[in-house]
């Protein structure tokens, strides 16, 4: 299907993108859309002539991509914060920008990361599960015992904007808060009594580990089974970054075993498929990636990326360039 030669560009958004922006592209271009079922190959059919690509985590965009589309192509919008799904470096060599939603999506990620840090220090999702199924059998002084976040240590992974709205959002009921990052940063030392630490030190000290590091190759399996061994017996791990982090038979194993407390997961490596070891891994928050999932920020991020696209088809700089 090769794009008309008009003046109305096409742009093929590979899933589905909310109204909010949707309206805004469709004034301006003709729509080709996948669907949230599409297959590589459907996307690759619908690509050819598209002068933009509505991309998000969950769809590779590739070198393959990438020349189906061919040389009208000006950009990729990511509809996400994260892009470890796009091939930067062949973006990059066809001279196709790539550019994603920020700030948005920082509250209603960080809330969520607050909500899972809640729900696993405190069981709800276990006694939840044991109410429903009627196994309440009354009032136990010893069941479903938990880890109280006042005065707790926390450790933030990633200090970047969502890991800083985490800590801000703890802070009142935290003790000392612990980040790790490959810079120090002087002001939320400052602001939110922060103390940076490496990696292994934040393990063994923290009582609530959270994830906040994007996927990279550098990031894969840093919590992998050595890391759990070091981490408090009492502790909670969450993860609202990326999958890819996580050793997830590591992690079952390590809640299996009592070697942390609980885990509050929203992110997991092969989305939608959910490792069979934590479904029957105990005391384990498991959610479906919807930790942007507020009204607000997915509108917000459906508008980012029809700014995005307008900006580059207008021959503008896209005001959330990445390549
Ligand atoms: C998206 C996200 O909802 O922004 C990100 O990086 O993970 C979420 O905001 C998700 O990626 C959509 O697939």
């Amino acid at each position: 299907m090769a794009g008309p030669p008009q003046s109305t560009p096409s742009v093929l958004i590979a899933r589905r993108l909310l109204p909010a922006g949707r309206e805004r592209l469709a004034a301006e271009c003709e729509i080709r859309e996948g669907g949230l079922d599409a297959a590589p190959e459907r996307l690759r059919e619908l690509a050819p002539g598209v002068a933009a690509i509505v991309a998000d985590p969950t769809v590779t965009v590739d070198g393959g991509l990438l020349d189906a589309a061919g040389e009208r192509l000006q950009v990729v919008a990511n509809f996400a914060v994260g892009y470890d799904g796009i091939d930067l470096e062949s973006c990059r060599r066809r001279g196709v920008a790539v550019t994603n939603t920020p700030d948005v999506l920082t509250n209603a990620t960080a809330e969520l990361a607050l909500a899972l840090t809640l729900a696993a220090a405190r069981r709800t999702t276990d006694a939840e599960a044991d109410l429903r199924a009627g196994r309440w059998t009354g009032w136990d002084p010893g069941a479903h015992l938990g880890l109280e976040l006042s005065g707790a240590t926390f450790a933030v992974v990633g200090l970047g904007r969502i890991g800083r709205r985490y800590a801000e959002l703890v802070r009142p009921a935290a003790g000392e808060i612990l980040y790790v990052a490959r810079r120090p940063k002087p002001d939320a030392e400052r602001e939110l009594r922060a103390t940076r630490v490496k990696l292994e030190d934040a393990l063994r000290r923290a009582h609530v580990v959270s994830l906040h590091a994007p996927a990279t190759p550098e990031t894969r399996n840093m919590i992998g089974s050595a890391e759990l061994a070091a981490m408090r017996p009492e502790a909670v791990l969450i993860n609202t970054a990326r999958g890819s982090l996580v050793d997830s038979a590591a992690l079952a194993a390590a809640l299996r075993e009592g070697g942390i407390a609980s885990a509050g997961l929203d992110v997991y490596e092969d989305e939608p498929a959910v490792p069979a070891e934590l479904l029957e891994a105990p005391r384990c928050v498991l959610l479906p990636h919807i930790g942007s999932a507020t009204r607000r920020a997915r509108d917000a991020m459906a508008s980012m990326v029809a700014d995005n696209v307008l900006a580059v088809l207008r021959g503008e700089e896209p005001p959330n360039r990445v390549v």
